[in-house]
């Protein structure tokens, strides 16, 4: 079976023609579905009745080992117990709504923040395949901004001044901005790493900024320059020419390419609406980690 792909935004995403995914064991259809994320960044399938066991087995038979050093393992283990599932809900274990003081609800608000996933960890997060199970009646969207197509249009100039530069990323840095305190504990397992600015797609060629509100300075740069330099960057990097809004159906899969792609969520009533989605994140691996020299962080 031939897969379509629909541009969803003239410069990246698409959605995928009908495909059971849960199914999906054939290498040349997860092959052309590979291809699919080298061209658009985010592809969008509807449709896709997952349990959670099948997200985590499609996941794996897409692109290998998955993501489990979330940021969110340092506060408490997950409702599901099991760290490569992440929680992208407003419920608590009982399935209830999240309180308006509850402190894993402020965590996940950073999650409005324009970021990558697991750029905070070595090997840091590929691919982020997002499971829609409940979905509030009002927009509750989710944003993606094409971060290849934001480093293309930079100055020849800013190219070569941030070639070599690199930034630390960690998951309290975006907390911290939005004045999530950690316990010392806690602050101690989330020390973050060094990643390059710009990364390069090694089947493409394709460059793109690596960039996230996890990012806390330029490693090279004084700190207030440095994250000047970061501020501005996001900045350019997410203006409205970037930017796909995905507006989520119950049931749709949205896998996205956190080498390539930025995202955000959206402000709704969360603590009047349940909204419950599931996250797996593979790792970047191989060729890609060697190529993009990513050090560990010196403090
Ligand atoms: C994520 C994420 C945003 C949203 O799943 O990694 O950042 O809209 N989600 O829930
Ligand atoms: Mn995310």
């Amino acid at each position: 079976m031939d897969l379509s792909f629909r541009p969803l935004h003239p410069l990246f995403a698409a959605e995928v023609s009908p495909v059971d995914l849960r199914t999906t064991e054939s290498p040349a259809l997860l092959e052309a579905i590979r291809a699919g994320m080298h061209q658009y960044g985010v592809l969008v399938f509807r449709d896709q009745p997952f349990t959670d066991d099948e997200q985590l087995a499609f996941a794996e038979r897409f692109d290998g080992a998955l993501h489990a050093k979330t940021g969110a393992a340092a506060l408490g283990g997950n409702r599901f117990g099991n760290e490569a599932l992440a929680d992208i809900s407003n419920l608590d274990e009982n399935g209830e709504l999240l309180a308006a003081d509850d402190r894993r609800r402020h965590y996940g608000l950073a999650n409005r923040l324009w970021h990558t996933d697991a750029s905070f960890v070595e090997p840091s997060g590929r691919y982020s395949l997002l499971s829609a199970r409940a979905i509030p009646p009002v927009a509750a969207d989710t944003e993606f901004a094409d971060m290849r197509a934001a480093y293309d249009d930079l100055s020849p100039e800013l190219k070569e001044t941030i070639e070599s530069l690199r930034a630390h990323h960690s998951i309290a840095h975006s907390r911290q901005v939005l004045g999530f305190e950690f316990a010392p504990e806690e602050a101690e397992k989330l020390k973050g790493v060094i990643q390059p600015l710009v990364r390069t797609n090694p089947v493409t060629g394709r460059r793109a900024l690596y960039l996230a509100s996890h990012a806390s300075r330029i490693v090279e740069w004084p700190v207030p320059e440095g994250r000047l330099l970061l501020q501005e960057l996001i900045e350019h990097a997410t203006q409205r020419q970037y930017v796909y809004r995905h507006h989520w159906r119950a049931e749709d899969l949205v896998i996205w390419d956190n080498l390539a792609t930025m995202h955000r969520g959206r402000p709704f009533a969360d603590t009047k609406y349940r909204r419950d989605l599931r996250r797996v994140t593979t790792l970047a691996r191989g060729s890609l980690t060697g190529l993009c020299a990513v050090q560990p962080a010196r403090e």
